[in-house]
């Protein structure tokens, strides 16, 4: 079988799942974007291609409109009988592909439920392809064998994963409250939101999983990354990162926005439907155009004039900012306060705020914020016990600093992951790849938009 592998920076790891009968046609790795130039200008011989979500954009418009175009090409050029398989994490119940695959019975959209592609299921997949005694058949065909039982062989278990689910899949029903919840809580909301705490703590992780949980939950979220120091937005969406090193406009966005920020629409990046950003790329550098608009009162206007087009405003600002935004405090509905569940981090939070803020401001924060235990450990102890995200805000607000005295709720924890950093080598956010870690996402997504009460 000749297969085209359109599967970016997995291209080496699969070709050498590859058995001696599966002849793969690209040597140099493909993305969705760029396979229909690829397969012009080649026009090589191939029976099936793959393509796996490091291959696609971060659009989904752009994906549809990538997979229409190839399609149309292998019809017009009479090669309607290759297969292609999507092998897919992060598209799910997209019927616009579903109509796609009416259209060419040859495409199918099979998901999966771990981090990465395994190689069973790479093999699998190829076990399927190469099978030249069924092409792919109907999403509606598999329907009708609902009496075979899962345990059959292999080849039929494989295809039974196939089959389009009849009811929701089931992690819909494992977060039924917390949709329901936020369903309530969410409707015609505008949110302010600031994700703080001491650098490193997991602030900007979270800002962009909460905004992706929120966005992927249908709010228009707006992402504003402060932290000009770090840019850490540029690691986790190189979309954006990629659109900075070529497009001087939105490597500035940051700046731009706070300039403009009635022209969000062109000032801010957009990276999926209603999901915006505005932050800086690694070579902006204009000390003049900072200290001009990277301002309290420009960000009062930005947080202004902003607030009733998205429903959520998620602030990446670490604690050191807060002293140069002290006059954009009060225009901030929440702050989601980062603190890993150990003392250390507990003293460099207090210490790190002491330095930053006056006492005054120093309350405010304390009586707005919610804590967000993070790189959550579950078997560090605070004086012989576990210490639960509970005790670490009690902890906190124990006295240990004056004027920082409130109780403070929690707004939930992030276990510690020592594959965390996955979310940046393949570029999707963990709530579209760990369900343990949606939910966590998404229950302090809600907690930090009931605000402060
Ligand atoms: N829950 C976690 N599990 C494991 N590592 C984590 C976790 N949260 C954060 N980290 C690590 O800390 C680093 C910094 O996280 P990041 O979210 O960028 O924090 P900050 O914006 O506070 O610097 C990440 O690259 C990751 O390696
Ligand atoms: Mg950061």
């Amino acid at each position: 079988m000749k297969i085209l592998l359109v599967t970016h920076k997995f291209q080496k790891i699969l070709a050498e799942y590859c058995t001696r009968t599966v002849d793969v046609v690209n040597e140099s790795e493909l993305v969705l974007g760029g396979t229909l130039e690829f397969l012009q200008n080649i026009n090589p011989s191939v029976d099936s291609i793959l393509i796996t979500d490091d291959a696609l954009s971060l659009r989904m418009e752009q994906n549809r409109s990538d997979l229409n175009d190839l399609i149309h090409w292998l019809v017009a050029n009479q090669k309607s009988n290759v297969k292609i398989l999507i092998l897919t994490r992060y598209i799910r119940n997209d019927t616009e592909l579903k109509n796609l695959s009416y259209r060419y019975p040859n495409l199918q959209v099979k998901n999966y439920e771990y981090i990465r592609i395994t190689s069973v299921l790479f093999r699998e997949a190829l076990e399927h392809l190469s099978d030249t005694k069924h092409q792919l058949k109907q999403p509606s065909k598999p329907h009708e064998d609902k009496s075979n039982p899962r345990n059959t062989d292999k080849k039929g278990s494989f295809l039974d994963r196939f089959k389009p689910k009849p009811k929701a899949p089931p992690e819909l029903q494992a977060t039924d409250n917390l949709t329901r919840e936020l369903d309530r809580v969410s409707r015609g909301i505008s949110r302010i939101v600031a994700i703080t705490g001491h650098s490193g703590c997991g602030i900007t992780s979270t800002t962009i999983n909460v905004a992706s949980e929120a966005s992927k939950r249908g709010l228009n979220v707006l992402i504003v990354d402060m932290d000009i120091e770090y840019r850490s937005t540029n690691m986790y969406f190189s979309s954006f990162h990629e659109r900075t090193k070529r497009d001087e406009d939105i490597n500035a966005s940051l700046i731009r926005t706070l300039a403009r920020p009635q022209d969000y629409l062109t000032t801010a990046f957009h990276l999926k439907e209603n999901l915006w950003m505005a932050g800086l790329g690694y070579s902006f550098s204009d000390p003049k155009l900072i200290e001009q608009f990277y301002t309290s009162s420009k960000l009062v206007g930005l947080l202004s004039l902003l607030r009733n087009k998205f429903n959520l405003i998620l602030l990446d600002l670490p604690l050191n900012l807060l002293d140069r935004f002290r006059e954009a405090l009060i225009h901030i509905d929440s702050f989601g306060l980062c603190i890993p569940n150990n003392l250390y981090a507990v003293l460099s939070t207090l210490k790190n705020v002491e330095e930053t803020l006056n006492k005054e401001n120093t309350a405010y924060l304390n009586a707005k914020s919610k804590v967000i235990v993070t790189k959550y450990n579950d078997r560090s102890r605070f004086q012989g016990d576990i210490f639960i995200p509970d005790k670490v805000s009690a902890v906190t607000s124990s006295g240990l600093l004056e004027s920082f005295t409130y109780e403070m709720k929690v707004a939930g924890h992030i276990s510690y992951d020592t594959d965390f950093d996955t979310q940046i080598e393949t570029d999707v956010p963990l709530v579209y790849s760990n369900r343990d870690h949606e939910r966590a996402y998404g229950n302090i997504l809600l907690r930090l938009l009931e605000g402060s009460s």
